[in-house]
């Protein structure tokens, strides 16, 4: 989490009483804690018993997209292409996972009108095309294109888009939570000089507006693979005021401050966030190395522990062919990798890239679905002879 923050009332003294205006009933703390607790918290105070759930249904399963019989391969694949659309949940297809992640995308071309919660991971939310508020018991938190929300595995939350037209997500789950790099951080938590964002660049929930509703509120709970429907007596969203330092927030890519090298730097120095077993990187518009003999594009590599994964946003990507908007590449580790033919090359002299895409590296072997093999470059595998 990016800093400590405050929204709303909240008890000059936690674990103390906090009356409603009544001066008789209380308000209802919930501390919501990472690692037990001694990870990052919150405390929270609720209108109503934050567990009083009145029904519990389990829901029938998506259908299974798996594709066993994927081949140790290079893929380039079209998302866009991929013509499933709905509701927030509705619209997710995953198209690679291991058993630390899932990593999807959606066209959100409806409304949902239920409450969401991922009890098993936290998500990561890259806002490619679309423009709304995302709502949690947190309050209210604008997104835009580019953004890339973090939620906080176990947030109830809603997204509410400006329109359903052209809405495209990339999402990533993961059971272990998002984290800011160490190194980006001095001793006493404050983002470092050389970080290449610092705490003015993220956005936490700006405004609490509670609901002491009542009623039959539905809450759609996923766990693993599983979704459970439940049905709570109180609107989900009826805080009046949290502080800590865990909530959902949102940094813009447009906002990465990117570094640029004499020579060929490396992905770690386009890294954004951590996690216990992947990591994601922002690659973004800027200047190329000032050697005067530079090769721009990368050397061939091969990472024997990881999976390289791009999520193609917007710009000419320099060193790929036939890659269009929503273009994903997956590289998988034991596999060397580098320019297509002739990319080297093109590459010499060039002066600056205007490309926005996502990395995510995995420590372990992703698995593609069948949403891969149906949206295939056919020609990618073989695009090196
Ligand atoms: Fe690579």
């Amino acid at each position: 989490m990016p800093f400590y923050h405050k929204l709303g009332d909240i008890p000059r003294v936690k674990h103390t009483t906090f009356f409603k205006k009544d001066g008789e009933s209380l308000y209802r703390e919930e501390l919501i804690s990472s690692k037990g607790f001694s990870g990052v918290y919150s405390n929270i105070y609720h209108h109503h018993l934050p567990a009083a759930v009145k029904s519990i249904t389990k829901l029938a399963v998506k259908k299974e997209m798996s594709w066993p019989e994927a081949p140790l391969i290079y893929t380039h694949f079209f998302t866009d292409e991929i013509d499933i659309e709905g509701d927030f949940i509705e619209s997710r297809v995953e198209i690679l996972h291991n058993n630390h992640c899932s990593i999807q995308t959606a066209r959100v071309s409806r409304d949902m009108d239920y409450f969401y919660r991922n009890a098993h991971a936290a998500e990561y939310v890259f806002v490619h095309r679309g423009s709304g508020d995302m709502y949690s018991q947190f309050g209210k938190l604008p997104f835009a294109p580019g953004d890339q929300l973090i939620i906080p595995r176990a947030t109830t939350y809603q997204l509410k888009f400006d329109d359903y037209k052209n809405n495209k997500l990339l999402i990533i789950e993961s059971d272990t939570a998002f984290e800011i790099p160490r190194h980006f951080r001095n001793d006493y938590g404050q983002m470092e000089e050389h970080a290449p964002y610092c705490e003015r660049d993220f956005r936490p929930p700006h405004c609490l507006e509670p609901s002491s509703e009542a009623g039959d509120f539905k809450i759609i709970v996923k766990a693993g693979t599983d979704y459970y429907e439940h049905c709570v007596q109180h609107h989900p969203f009826g805080a009046v005021g949290w502080d800590g330092y865990l909530y959902p927030y949102a940094f813009n890519i447009r906002d990465y401050h990117a570094k640029v090298g004499h020579i060929h730097l490396p992905p770690p120095v386009h890294l954004a966030f951590t996690t216990g077993h992947f990591i994601i990187c922002n690659f973004v518009p800027r200047l190329f190395d000032f050697h005067e003999a530079a090769i721009l594009a990368a050397y061939f590599h091969s990472n024997i522990d990881s999976d390289e994964v791009l999520y193609y946003v917007e710009g000419d990507f320099m060193s790929r062919k036939g890659i269009k908007s929503g273009s994903v590449t997956h590289h998988p580790g034991g596999m060397p990798h580098g320019p297509q033919p002739g990319k080297t090359e093109t590459s010499i002299g060039a002066k600056d890239t205007k490309e926005y895409a996502i990395m995510i590296d995995t420590f372990a072997p992703l698995q593609p679905t069948k949403h891969v093999h149906e949206t295939l470059d056919k020609n990618y595998a073989q695009s090196w002879l």
